[in-house]
């Protein structure tokens, strides 16, 4: 009898596991983006071409940025009011990449739904930490994003 259990515990544990490995895979697909912009780390900035700018200064958007040099993703959001914010675009949930949602003028996770201010606070989880943020500016009409 206890040979019994213990298979069928096994057999509930690797299940468990298969879900849990499958959960991810699709979480890693389903958010993770292109990046919308490429820019170049100058003198501990990442700088904006002029287009990416232009399209971000123009209109209420969110442009997923990254470097040249790698590293992790940066949202730069043009807010309904006006201002300007960049945020690490990484989840602190699983690592999905946060979206802007124009409607409610912050950042959502597609994965499991973790909402965050245009600052990087949390306002719902599952993620509980916040969202690191970046100085931005503008300097002759291009994006300045200070790292
Ligand atoms: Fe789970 Fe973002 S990765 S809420």
């Amino acid at each position: 009898m206890e040979k019994i259990k213990s298979s069928r515990r096994e057999f509930l544990e690797f299940g468990l596991t298969a879900i849990a490995v499958s959960a991810c895979g699709g979480c890693s697909k389903l958010g993770s983006r292109k990046p919308d912009a490429i820019a170049s780390q100058v003198d501990g900035t990442l700088r904006l071409s002029e287009a990416d700018s232009s399209i971000l200064l123009k209109s209420q958007v969110g442009l997923l940025v990254q470097s040249k040099e790698g590293g992790d993703k940066i949202i730069v959001v043009h807010s309904n009011d006006g201002s300007l914010f960049a945020v690490s675009a990484v989840c602190t949930h699983m690592g999905c990449d946060v979206n802007y949602d124009k409607k409610l003028d912050h950042l959502l996770c597609p994965c499991h739904g973790s909402e965050y201010g245009l600052d990087g606070h949390n306002i719902k989880g599952p993620a509980k930490r916040p969202l690191k943020s970046y100085t931005v500016r503008t300097e002759n009409n291009r994006v300045v994003i200070v790292l």
